[in-house]
């Protein structure tokens, strides 16, 4: 059976380097997976008030069912002051509730920082990782996915080089060794 991966970009921006790296890591998916790109503009801010019977958003159970409907996760963050984006962190909280119905419960995950500087997310990369951990949510170690100085890995023509999607496949075939590992 189709194994399927949902795709969260934590950028809101039409023309983000995060969006443009998730689709290309969308397309190396191997036989037998497939890419599910799941959007979270949408959620208002998470409030417990909100979560009882009639007053529940209609986009927090859309998200929540997208979520349940995934085989494994691969978040792609840029960095925003050395940490996730707001709507990033919104949406891992509007995901983890109503309390002991998490909808990201022990999904496997990836995590990809992919910034234009030098210090290549890893600041928004590790804080996903923590909140990963109390999601238990396995997550790869190796190779660790830290794509920095975006604006410099792409050609003329905007496309990744070959020698960076050489790079996303091997993060590819370890994430997909993993989650078979776990979920296979
Ligand atoms: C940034 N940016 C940024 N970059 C970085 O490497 N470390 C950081 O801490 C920050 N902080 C930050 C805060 C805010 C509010 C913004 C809007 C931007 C720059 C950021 O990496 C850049 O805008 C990327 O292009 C954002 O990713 P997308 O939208 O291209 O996917």
């Amino acid at each position: 059976m189709t194994k399927t991966i949902g795709i969260l970009v934590g950028s809101l921006r039409e023309g983000s380097y995060n969006k443009l790296v998730a689709q290309k890591f969308a397309e190396l998916l191997p036989d037998g997976y497939e890419a599910k790109f799941i959007d979270f503009s949408d959620l208002p801010f998470y409030n417990e008030d909100l979560e009882v019977e009639g007053k529940v958003p209609e986009s927090w159970t859309r998200f929540r069912q997208e979520l349940q409907s995934v085989d494994g996760i691969y978040f792609f963050t840029p960095e925003y002051n050395r940490s996730v984006p707001g709507a990033l962190k919104n949406a891992l909280d509007v995901g983890s509730r109503p309390y002991g119905q998490s909808s990201w419960d022990g999904k496997p995950a990836l995590i990809v920082s992919v910034s234009p500087g030098a210090i290549s997310g890893f600041g928004a990369n590790h804080h996903l990782r923590q909140s990963l951990v109390f999601l238990n949510m396995p997550t790869l170690q190796q190779p660790e996915a830290y794509i920095g100085n975006i604006a410099n890995l792409l050609d003329a023509n905007g496309e990744i080089l070959t020698s960076t999607v050489d790079f996303f496949q091997l993060i590819t075939t370890k994430y997909i060794e993993f989650f078979e590992k776990l979920k296979g």
